[in-house]
Order: C-alpha cells, then structure tokens, then sequence
C-alpha cells in the first residue's frame, strides 16, 4: 500500500489489517504502555487548506506516540497549485518527510499528489472523500457490536443527510467490510448515481438503499450517522440548504424510529440545533465523543501500515 486515497483503493484485508493495528496499539495505551515507536526518524508533512482540529491533533499526536513528528503547513504559506504547482510541492516534499498528509477543496490534487509522490500520501479531507474519517467510525462500532471479533459484517450503517464527502467514504468502507448501507437525502442533495454505481460495481453483493425518507432509513439501524448539512466550502448555500434539510434533523423523534440498540455517530463539527439535537447528541446513545477520539486510534493504525511497515 503507498498512499491512502479513497477506501475504494484498498482491499478488505487491508482496510481490517489498519482497524486492528489501531486497536491494538489502543490497548498497549489504554494498558499505560507506550506503543513501539515504529515511526522513529519519520516526519509527516500537512498541509491544509481548510480548518481542522480532529484530524490535525490525531495525525500529530499519531506520529509523536509513534516516534515520529509532524510538520504542519498552511495553506497562505505553501500556496497548494497557487504559488507553486502540486507536483513541484509533492516533488519538494517528497525529497525531506517520509509521508504527506492532505486536507484539500479539489480532490483532483490529491490525485496529483499521488502520482507525483514517491512517499505515502494521505487524504485528510477533500470535497468529494473522507477516508481517515470512516476508520474512526467503523472503529466506534467495532466497539458498540463486535469488540471480541472485529467483524462488522451484516450490520447496518444509517446515515441521514447530505450525498456528501463523509457519506461516500462510509459508502465505500460498508461495502468493504461486507456491511448494509442506507443514506437518507432530500430531493437534489443525493449521493451521485455514478458514485453509487462505481461502490456497487466494487462490492456488488452489498445491500446499499437510497431514500428520501428519513424515518425508513433508521428502521434497521445498528448506527445512525449525521454529519452538517453546510460542508466546509458551501457556507455561500447556508439559507437554501438549511431550508431543504429540514425534515433530516437527528432529533430524538427519529431516534425513537430506530431499534433500541442503535447507536448515534457524528464526525463533528455538530451544529447543535441544527442537523442533530443537544438531547441526541448528548444522550445514551451517542458515540459521538469516544468516535472523534478514535480519531487517533485509526490515524495511528493508518501510518503504522503505511510508513511503519506494520
Ligand atoms: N471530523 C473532522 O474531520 O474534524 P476536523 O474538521 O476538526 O478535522
Ligand atoms: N462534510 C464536512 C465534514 C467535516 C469534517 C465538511 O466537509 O465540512
């Protein structure tokens, strides 16, 4: 494995391998070991051209528990395709760190990037995946349902929102991990048939249902997930978007649709009051917090594999 892209890049074993790697180095950690510092001598440059705070303190915290370090750039400063074009910066890179690790608008980049790279490149969030962001949260489940045997396979993943960055790569890792898959989206804000299409093609045995009905798309759930409905770039579309997303709030009325055990995610940033409730977001059934600190846990299985030889 050289870069991590998309999930769709990667087989089921690997995407399984990276999962019990993190959970393995959690338990060393939660044992008060310190995990082995299989990164030793490695730097990881980041580069983001918009705000963070999970992803960039779980892939600094990942590589300095691991024995490496981290070096964060700024968009104003490094001038992605601007001051200077993404296969001179990959190039430059390339030549000094051992990995770099991008937070993009344009996904096309980070495909620059990994074809210009010659060390692992990491997607870290571009409009159209979030790969790092769909370890974490099948990582979360594997703790609510399957801690002993790390098999999600047949259990079932709501997510009720936006056909957005976060959906596609929880798309692409349910049918990875042989998992059922239902998304819930208003008229206009659906996942792209052609993604859809491309998911089913690579994992054609899943169970993938797309609905404009929220209530429905809970009826089976082991997990329901929302994310914002005014991703990082859209903000200039807040009005229109908040009006159309209206009948999709994570509220504890469509909570009570969904079977007892269903567990609540949400990748955070919550805009509280808008696409899920204080009283949901807060209550029993959310996962949310110990979600955004598996985070680091996933981030860490991720590059032990893919720069620690793990
Ligand atoms: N969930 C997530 O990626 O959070 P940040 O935008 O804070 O990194
Ligand atoms: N869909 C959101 C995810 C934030 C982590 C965005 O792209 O802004």
């Amino acid at each position: 494995m050289n870069h991590f892209i998309t999930i769709a890049d990667h087989s089921k074993e690997t995407i399984q391998h990276i999962l019990d790697v993190g959970l393995k180095l959690r338990a060393e950690r939660e044992r008060g070991k310190r995990n082995q510092p299989v990164l030793d001598g490695q730097t990881l440059a980041m580069i983001f051209e918009k705000p963070s705070l999970r992803t960039r303190v779980s892939f600094e915290q990942a590589m300095f528990e691991l024995g490496g370090q981290s070096i964060v750039l700024d968009q104003s400063q490094v001038g992605l395709g601007k001051r200077e074009s993404v296969a001179d910066v990959t190039r430059v890179l390339c030549g000094m760190v051992q990995g770099i690790a991008a937070r993009v608008f344009e996904h096309e980049k980070l495909e620059q990037m990994a074809r210009h790279g010659d060390k692992p490149v990491i997607n870290m969030l571009s409009d159209y995946t979030h790969p790092c962001q769909a370890l974490a949260d099948v990582m979360t489940m594997i703790d609510a349902f399957a801690p002993d045997t790390h098999d999600l396979t047949g259990r079932t993943l709501a997510f009720v929102g936006d056909g957005n960055n976060v959906v596609r790569s929880l798309a692409a890792i349910c049918g990875r991990l042989g998992m059922n898959f239902v998304v819930a989206s208003p008229g206009g804000y659906e996942l792209e048939q052609a993604y859809v299409d491309r998911i089913m093609a690579d994992s054609p045995n899943m169970n993938f249902d797309m609905t404009r009905d929220a209530k429905q798309a809970v009826r089976d759930a082991d997990a329901i997930y929302t994310d914002t409905f005014v991703s990082m770039g859209q903000e200039a579309e807040k009005q229109t978007r908040l009006r159309a997303f209206e009948d999709y709030r994570l509220t504890e009325s469509l909570l009570a649709e969904a079977p007892d055990h269903a567990i609540v995610l949400h990748c955070l940033p919550a805009y509280r009051g808008v696409e899920i409730t204080d009283e949901v977001i807060d209550g029993p059934r959310s996962r949310v917090f110990p979600q955004a600190h598996n985070r680091l846990h996933a981030q860490k299985g991720l590059l032990a594999v893919l720069m620690g030889g793990q």
